[in-house]
């Protein structure tokens, strides 16, 4: 591969990258395929999504049964790569008496952040708080001053951004606070202005940065400083999503066929949710299970997972140790509830969510009419997605259900036949055992050490 061959990259069109990809990895025919066989995102939207563009990437999509939630079926669409997780969803959904859920207005927050333009000004340390030798104009009492500048004059800038987008307004959203905060940094003393902005159905990222990059001139002129950072916060604690549900003992007896009884399993979960509560370690592990089911729905509607994923994971650290998104206890009649609270930035329209076909056909299957109700039920997925992990790992394990797929695709690693991937793979999950040099001997057996017909043995 030489990199000056991809010099003005981005310039070429879909093919030329192809073509210059095709002939830099020395890519044979079947890979040229790979590339430029043209899936369910057409590349002229993909081109439209992100730079440098040379193909597309499809994962599986499937889709979650079960889930009522507020007296309402949903179906719903799940993308992602692993096994197991769809099942387990869809099942712990069954086995629940339905999902109560919350979500809170769309409200998003964006930052500035403001320092003196005399970088001297923003140093903590000495007595008058100012550095040893620097002017001695420069003092704390400047910062907080211009944060109370930005308080008094707050009524006419929320009238101003509300100007910047009269769309969102007319929609019932806009900008509804401004808050301004002295923090003592590393690098002295800065304001941030935190910016409140009802984004109704939108994620709301290019809303409120928009409108920072409006309010910032507006900051410096008011008080003196320089308004250097002007983004989104992705740690959303006013637009939060919340389901509960109960899991009685019966249903989670017949769930095993009595092998475990249901109070059994109750009190099992709740040693479980104990342990991930007492250790960051466990509760990791416990969140990456909610977030299974979340991440996928949120792929499958188009929507900002990394977003999602960092504003779940410092919710779970705000203002306390990282700890459970979830939360498990008993009723009064013995039977599990459990519960979800976390905040969801979704939108139903702009980015992908609009022009991504399989987007849109993922929001119509669900059937959901507002990022609010979307938001709803993926609090609901997360819950049951939750629960099911925790119910297979104190029962039988995860790695039957999960060996089941795995299992196929090591049969065919090990150049098993269309006719005898299942019985290999069966043959495997049930000796425990999956591994390619397992699918290689049971195939040996089946075939009577008789070479292979059609596809050869990886060894
Ligand atoms: C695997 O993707 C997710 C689990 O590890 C979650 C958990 O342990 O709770 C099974």
């Amino acid at each position: 591969m030489n990199k000056e061959n991809f010099a003005g990259f981005y310039k070429k069109s879909i093919a030329e990258r192809q073509r210059i990809a095709a002939r830099e990895f020395a890519m044979n025919d079947s890979e040229k395929t790979l590339l430029t066989k043209e899936g369910p995102l057409p590349f002229e939207v993909a081109n439209r999504l992100i730079e440098n563009v040379i193909g597309t990437y499809p994962l599986p999509m499937g889709l979650a049964t079960n889930f009522v939630i507020d007296g309402k079926d949903y179906i719903v669409p799940f993308v992602l790569e692993e096994p197991s997780v769809v099942a387990a969803a869809s099942n712990g959904a069954k086995l629940s008496c339905g999902f109560t859920t919350k979500a809170d207005d769309p409200i998003m927050i964006g930052q500035v952040q403001l320092v003196s333009e005399n970088p001297s000004e923003n140093v903590i340390g000495t007595s008058n708080g100012n550095p040893a030798g620097s002017p001695s104009t420069a003092s704390n009492g400047n910062v907080t001053n211009a944060a109370l500048k930005i308080v008094t004059a707050k009524k006419e800038l929320l009238e101003f951004l509300k100007t910047v987008d009269p769309i969102l307004v007319k929609f019932g959203g806009g900008p509804k606070d401004l808050i301004s905060t002295v923090l003592k940094t590393e690098r002295g003393e800065m304001i941030e202005v935190q910016l409140l902005v009802d984004v109704r159905d939108a994620m709301g990222a290019n809303a409120i940065n928009t409108m920072l990059e409006k309010l910032a001139p507006k900051l410096e002129e008011l008080t003196g400083m320089d308004a250097r950072l002007k983004i989104i916060s992705n740690l959303a604690i006013y637009r939060k999503a919340s389901a509960t549900t109960v899991w009685t003992k019966e249903m989670l007896n017949e769930s095993t066929k009595g092998e475990v009884k249901g109070e059994e399993i109750i009190e099992r979960i709740l040693d479980a949710y104990a342990f991930a509560v007492a250790t960051p370690f466990r509760a990791t592990t416990h969140n990456k299970g909610v977030m299974n089911g979340i991440d996928a729905v949120v792929i499958a509607t188009g929507n900002d997972f990394r977003a999602i994923e960092a504003g779940a994971h410092a919710y779970a650290c705000y203002q306390r140790n990282y700890t459970p998104l979830t939360k498990y206890y008993k009723n009064k009649n013995g039977d599990l509830v459990g519960e979800i609270e976390l905040p969801l930035a979704l939108g139903l329209v702009g980015g992908a969510t609009k022009i991504h076909p399989m987007a849109q056909l993922s929001l119509k299957i669900l059937g959901v009419k507002t990022a609010q109700e979307l938001a709803r039920v993926i609090a609901s997925v997360g819950l049951s997605q939750n629960f099911a992990a925790l119910r297979a790992i104190v029962t039988a394990g995860i790695q039957s259900g999960h060996m089941k797929l795995h299992a196929k695709n090591i049969a065919v690693q090990a150049g098993a036949t269309e006719k005898e991937i299942d019985e290999v793979a069966q043959r495997m999950v049930e000796a425990r055992e999956v591994n390619q040099g397992k699918a290689e001997s049971i195939l040996k057996e089946i075939r009577g050490n008789a070479p292979p017909k059609g596809k050869m043995i990886i060894s």
